[in-house]
């Protein structure tokens, strides 16, 4: 028997954990201190009320003998998919229903598809980043070449012609700088993966925070995309689904490699490895599509929105340098008076009661940084933001 090595590479454990270990030891050891947590992007607003509604009905409907359901459809229910397929429509993307594949969220998503691929690829991934591309990687044994993100290129790394790559992660807007790319911007990326013969991942989880203008909700909007792009999104930062558990993957049919279809594989993985997401909250996921629940979601992201613009007032007022909270949830600041994100991390707990993410877990150029989550209640930011007022001002 032999195991798989690559765990030795990684980190003793993954950056979420680690947060929420130290941010329960410190709780033991300090009963009486009040903590205000803004690390782990966590909805915290209840599910709107024509989800819960759907999710009800669908349970009764499966608790009868005339309405009951077993195993579902291998992509989806078409219900669903037909619903995700008007929403792209609205953002000016056509795509067929057998290109959208249902999941339990992006994160499996992200990591299950790299089942699809040869260990021998290389990947590149941007520098800050959503933690989870390159520990998939790590664990497969990949070769990791890294895109760097810094204030100088708006958080926003442009191709690198020397530098070769089979898999291309893409994060907009980025989790964590906040960062989001235009059209025209992808299309470079696209342009880019072909010349090089690679496949783009592109995570588009945090698209309903977009509200600048110029700026794209999907890869599709690119030109030529159809031939190289897979794009991962989800339910949770939408529609409040981090606990509930939905998600979906878009596989376009033209991503064709060596004659195999990525559609055909991914739909072969799914069937073998999968066996779908629950009835009840797929008609939940339809329902946040619905009207009603389009008006009932749009309340929620307007006060994570309201929430980013009050943490961006106190930065301001403090001449603290950040990034984000316009097209995203996340707020990226540069630690005041410090160089190492886990000794600000260290310090704001223990003298604020504050808990963010350092930002050096989300990659060596976060190594500094600290990233605030505007997915908490707004008497939590209002605050957290008065305590790190009165620590930095
Ligand atoms: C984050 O805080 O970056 C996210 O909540 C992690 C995730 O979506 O898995």
């Amino acid at each position: 028997m032999k195991l798989n090595e690559n765990f030795k590479n990684l980190k003793e454990s993954y950056l979420f954990s680690s947060i929420a270990a130290k941010v329960a030891a410190f709780s033991r050891e300090h009963p009486e201190k009040k903590i205000l947590k803004m690390g782990i992007g966590d909805v915290t607003l209840p599910l709107a009320p024509a989800v819960v509604n759907a999710m009800r009905a669908a349970a009764e409907e499966l608790g009868n003998k005339q309405t009951f359901r077993g195993y579902g459809p291998e992509r989806g229910y078409d219900f669903l998919r037909e619903r995700i397929a008007a929403h792209y429509r609205e953002l000016g993307v056509s795509l067929d229903t057998d290109e959208i594949f249902v999941s339990d969220g992006a994160k499996s998503d992200l990591g299950n598809f790299l089942d699809l691929f040869d260990r021998e690829n290389t990947v590149l991934v941007p520098d800050p980043v959503y933690p989870v591309y390159a520990d998939t990687n790590v664990m497969a044994g990949r070769k990791i070449v890294y895109a760097n993100a810094c204030a100088e290129n708006g958080f926003l790394p442009m191709p690198d012609e020397s530098v070769d790559a089979d898999i291309i992660y893409i994060c907009s807007p980025n989790n964590p700088t906040g960062a989001a790319y235009s059209a025209e911007q992808l299309a470079e990326w696209v342009r880019y993966a072909k010349r090089k013969n690679a496949v783009i991942f592109y995570d588009a989880a945090y698209e309903a925070f977009v509200s600048e203008s110029g700026l794209a909700r999907s890869i599709y909007l690119a030109e030529g995309v159809r031939e190289c792009a897979v794009e991962f999104c989800s339910f949770s930062k939408t529609a409040g689904f981090t606990g509930v558990r939905c998600g979906y993957t878009v596989v376009p049919k033209e991503l064709v490699c060596g004659g195999l279809s990525l559609n055909a594989m991914w739909l072969r993985r799914q069937t073998t490895k999968f066996n779908g997401v629950s009835y009840i909250v797929q008609r939940g996921a339809e329902a946040a599509y619905s009207e009603e629940g389009k008006k009932q979601i749009a309340k929620n992201i307007a006060a994570y929105r309201e929430n980013a613009g009050e943490i961006c007032r106190a930065l301001d007022r403090l001449g603290v340098f950040y990034t984000g909270g316009k097209n995203s949830p996340y707020i990226w600041l540069k630690c005041p008076g410090f160089s190492d994100s886990w000794a600000f991390f260290d310090y704001l707990l223990e003298n604020a009661g504050v808990v963010g993410t350092p930002g050096c877990g989300f990659g060596a150029n976060g190594s500094g940084f600290f990233r605030l989550t505007a997915f908490a209640d707004q008497k939590t930011v209002r605050e957290a933001m008065e305590r790190f007022a009165a620590l930095f001002g």
